[in-house]
């Protein structure tokens, strides 16, 4: 029987998904060895488990080296604006929400009070949104995602925009990112894996919002406990969880029905705050623990 290593190393040579998180693959490769497959088996089948979660949402054209030097040499907000949203076109997830940016942020950051720090999982390309976002000039962004490039070039564009926080690499299927990852970014220092580190050092400062766009459904392919150990283990006064309302390929089928449905059953007996809000191709759920006391009161 094949090794766990042998697979990943296996499934990493291809090029299209050498920049994925070893720690991914290997827990999916687990999963397939578990179940008895044969090495060439196990390595299709994590292929085809890393395309569905990872790479089905790329349109294959991603360039960030172009991408940084595009971003850089917008001269104005306008201009920058502009690049932002035809790089982000290249996350089909990220890509669906362009049209209603303004609306997006503007509803489910409402009412919220100044925010202090913004939690991004499984980011995409959405913090290149941060424009749209309004956030106060000293609020901390922190995201994560499993593509080293992606998460390399998200570390830069914090670091150009000027913004606190940081961008690393995570798995999810590990649960909610380790504080130590949320120490703020040092610029000066190499961006880190932290699936890698080690002790736990105090959080800087307490997360006011975590954002889980799109992400349940994803995760739930490979693991259909995901949503349940996410909502409870995201250290956030408030989860913005959000589904698409219709597939990659633009059919509704009733997914906004669905996904309440969903969303129902991983509320159940959590007695938390809930506010829905649908937009054209997203269901949005904003859950506050109802012990959590605004920044208004
Ligand atoms: C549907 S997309 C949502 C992207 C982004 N949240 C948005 O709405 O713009 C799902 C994202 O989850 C990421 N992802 C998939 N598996 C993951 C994992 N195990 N850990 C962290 N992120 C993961 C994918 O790379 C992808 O960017």
């Amino acid at each position: 029987m094949a090794s766990i290593e042998e697979v990943v190393q296996a499934v990493l040579a291809s090029a299209k998904y050498a920049q994925i998180d070893p720690a991914l693959a290997a827990e999916i490769a687990a999963q397939e060895l578990a179940k008895g497959a044969r090495a060439k088996d196990a390595i299709k089948q994590v292929k085809r488990r890393l395309h569905q979660s990872v790479a089905a949402y790329w349109d294959g054209r991603s360039d960030f080296a172009a991408w940084r030097a595009t971003l850089d040499a917008a001269s104005d907000a306008a201009s920058l604006r502009a690049t932002l949203l035809s790089v982000m076109q290249a996350h089909h997830s990220t890509c669906e929400r362009l049209p209603m940016l303004d609306e997006f942020y503007h509803t489910i950051f409402d009412g919220l009070g100044p925010i202090r720090s913004v939690l991004d999982l499984g980011c995409g390309l959405n913090p290149l949104a941060l424009p749209w976002m309004k956030l106060p000039k000293d609020a901390a962004y922190f995201a994560c995602d499993v593509d080293r490039e992606q998460m390399d070039f998200l570390a830069w564009w914090l670091e150009k925009s000027g913004r606190r926080g940081r961008a690393f690499v995570w798995n999810l299927l590990d649960g909610a990112p380790h504080l130590d990852c949320l120490q703020e970014h040092d610029f000066d220092a190499e961006m880190q894996n932290c699936g890698d580190a080690e002790s736990s050092p105090q959080l800087p400062e307490p997360i006011d919002v975590a954002l889980l766009l799109k992400i349940v459904p994803c995760l739930e392919q490979l693991d259909k406990h995901i949503g349940e150990r996410l909502l409870d283990g995201v250290a956030a006064s408030v989860l913005i969880v959000s589904f698409p309302a219709h597939s990659l390929g633009g059919r509704r089928k009733g997914m906004v029905e669905h996904y309440t449905a969903r969303m129902d059953a991983l509320l159940e007996g959590r007695g938390w705050a809930v506010e829905r809000f649908v937009f054209a191709s997203e269901l949005v759920f904003r859950l506050r623990r109802n012990e959590e006391v605004s920044h208004e009161s």
